[in-house]
């Protein structure tokens, strides 16, 4: 039985969270066994540059099922910037995760997505920002939270100097955490991905 553990890694953008999944594969023990994206972007030309299959694609029943195909154990979503629906959500419930550049829940939820984040967070005058790794569930940026990396916000700091430095905690902490599942990987086998298979 192999024990690595394959992952799906949703992308939409410049995929720098896809390159740092990619990078670190061995040290965490894990596979990316696929990239999707909903649009043609520099995160499926990574994706072909380390010669990991792509799917880019709209159709949810098309992406499901090239889940399962490939034996598909967790989703990952870093900067995918689509509303996952429903029965994906419950299909694949603990089972699809979400790295998301705020100390949820503050900042989160529809529109809450790159630098609008760290806009927000100044706004509000926060003296912290950071990241969370969460599960996925149908309200946005709402499922449990598994773990959150923080940064100081600097009196000088812009929307991108903060970005910069959550960006480098969210490339430590998602690889991470993806890590600390696969030692749950018990909780996280095709088979029971599949019971309610649409
Ligand atoms: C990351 O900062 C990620 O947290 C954020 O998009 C960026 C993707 O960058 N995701 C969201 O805002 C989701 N609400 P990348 O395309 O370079 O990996």
């Amino acid at each position: 039985m192999d024990s690595i553990l394959n992952i799906a890694v949703f992308a939409s953008g410049n995929g720098t969270t896809l390159q740092a999944l990619i990078n670190k594969q061995q040290e965490y023990g894990y596979r990316v066994g696929v990239v999707v994206t909903n649009r043609t972007c520099v995160a499926l030309e990574r994706a072909q540059a380390a010669e990991i299959p792509t799917l880019q694609s709209k159709d949810w029943k098309e992406i499901d099922q090239a889940l399962t195909e490939k034996h598909i154990q967790l989703i990952v979503l870093a900067g995918f910037l689509a509303i996952i629906p429903e029965w994906i959500c419950q299909k694949w419930e603990q089972h699809i995760i979400n790295i998301h550049p705020s100390l949820l829940p503050k900042h989160g939820g529809k529109g809450m997505y790159g630098i609008h984040v760290q806009e927000a967070v100044l706004a509000a005058g926060d003296r912290m920002a950071g990241c969370t790794v969460h599960y996925v569930s149908a309200e946005v940026d709402g499922g449990s939270i598994i773990a959150q990396a923080t940064v100081f916000v600097e009196d000088n700091d812009t929307a991108d100097t903060l970005a910069q430095r959550v960006q480098i905690e969210e490339k430590l902490l998602l690889p991470q955490v993806i890590g600390e599942l696969k030692k749950t990987s018990k909780k996280l086998p095709s088979e029971v991905l599949r019971i309610n298979s649409k």
